[in-house]
C-alpha cells in the first residue's frame, strides 16, 4: 500500500487526508494518507522515510514549508523562487520539493471570477504561504501588492524575494480591490483581526486562506458590509489536486461532489 502524510504543527484542522483518500478511492489506488504533528527535530527522519520509499509523498504545512528545505535534495523552480515547499516526492532517487500553492491560489482566484489583472491587492500577514500568493498575483498581473504584518520586519524581509511589493505598518489600510487574509487569525472561531475595515466601502473581494472554519469573522463582517467573500476551500482543493497529479500521474476530478464532500 502506498503511504502519504501531511505534516504540520498544529495539524488537527487539515482536511488533506479526507480529500486525498477520497481521490485515491475514486481512482482505485491502493493507498493511505494520514496527518501527523511533527516537531522540528523529526523533519530529517521524515525525509529519510521518503528516500527509503516508506512514504511515497508528503504535504507540508505551517510551520515547516521553509524549514523542510534544508533536508531535501532538490527544489523545483516554483519552490526555489518562493523558498516554500508544500509537496515532496522521490524522483530518480532524489527527494524533490515542489510548491503547488501558487497554482492552487491562481486557480482559486480565477474560480471566483473576480478580475485580478490591474487590481490593487492588500495582503494581511507575512507567513510561509505569502511568497506563493505574491508569485501567483504577479503572474496574474495585479497592479499593486501591499503587505501588512503585525511584525513589520517579516514583511520587510519579503522584499528580498519580491522587489515590487509595498509594506505598510499594521493598522494602516490602503485602498484595495482585493484583500487576502493570510494570518492565522480566524482558525479559532472567535478570533477577530484587530483592524478596522468600516471605511473600506463595498464590492471588494475579501479572500480568506482559512477554510476551516468555513466563515471567519473577517469574511462575516465583510459580507455584511456588501463585499464579495471567498474562503480558502478552492485553493486547498486545487493545491491538493496538483499534488495528487505529481504523485499518481492522474488529474483528479474536481466537481460539485468533491466540493460538497469537503464541506461536510
Ligand atoms: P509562520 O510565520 O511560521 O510562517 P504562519 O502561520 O504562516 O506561520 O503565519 C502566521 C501569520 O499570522 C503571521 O503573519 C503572523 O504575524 P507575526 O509575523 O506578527 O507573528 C500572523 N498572526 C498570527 N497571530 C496574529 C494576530 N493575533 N494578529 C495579527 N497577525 C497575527
Amino acid at each position: 500500500m502506498k503511504k502519504f502524510l501531511v505534516i504540520g504543527n498544529p495539524i488537527e484542522h487539515s482536511l488533506s487526508p479526507k480529500l486525498q483518500n477520497y481521490w485515491m478511492k475514486k481512482n482505485n489506488i491502493n493507498g493511505l494518507y494520514k496527518k501527523k504533528k511533527l516537531n522540528d527535530n523529526e523533519l530529517e527522519n521524515l525525509v529519510s522515510d521518503i528516500r527509503n520509499k516508506n512514504l511515497i509523498g508528503v504535504n507540508v504545512t505551517v510551520p515547516f514549508k521553509r524549514k523542510i528545505i534544508s533536508y531535501i535534495d532538490e527544489l523545483e523552480p516554483s519552490a526555489e523562487k518562493t523558498q516554500s515547499v508544500n509537496t515532496i516526492y522521490l524522483k530518480s532517487n532524489k527527494v524533490v520539493g515542489q510548491n503547488t500553492d501558487i497554482d492552487g491560489f491562481e486557480r482559486a482566484l480565477k474560480f471566483t471570477k473576480f478580475e485580478t489583472s490591474g487590481k490593487k491587492i492588500f495582503i494581511l500577514g507575512a507567513g510561509g504561504v505569502v511568497p506563493s500568493i505574491i508569485t501567483a498575483l504577479n503572474k496574474m498581473k495585479a497592479s499593486t501588492i501591499t503587505i501588512s504584518n503585525r511584525t513589520r520586519q517579516k514583511a520587510d524581509d519579503l522584499k528580498n524575494l519580491f522587489k515590487n511589493i509595498k509594506i505598510v505598518d499594521w493598522g494602516n489600510i490602503p485602498d484595495f480591490d482585493i484583500i487576502i487574509n493570510s494570518t492565522s487569525v480566524g482558525l479559532n472561531k472567535n478570533d477577530v483581526i484587530n483592524l478596522d475595515f468600516s471605511n473600506v466601502g463595498k464590492n471588494k473581494m475579501f479572500y480568506d486562506l482559512i477554510y476551516n472554519p468555513k466563515e471567519t469573522n473577517f469574511l462575516k463582517s465583510a459580507k455584511k458590509q456588501g463585499n464579495f467573500t471567498e474562503n480558502g476551500k478552492m485553493m486547498f482543493i486545487y493545491q491538493a489536486s496538483s499534488a495528487f497529479k505529481i504523485w499518481h500521474g492522474i488529474e483528479p476530478e474536481i466537481n460539485d461532489e468533491v466540493i460538497k464532500f469537503i464541506d461536510q
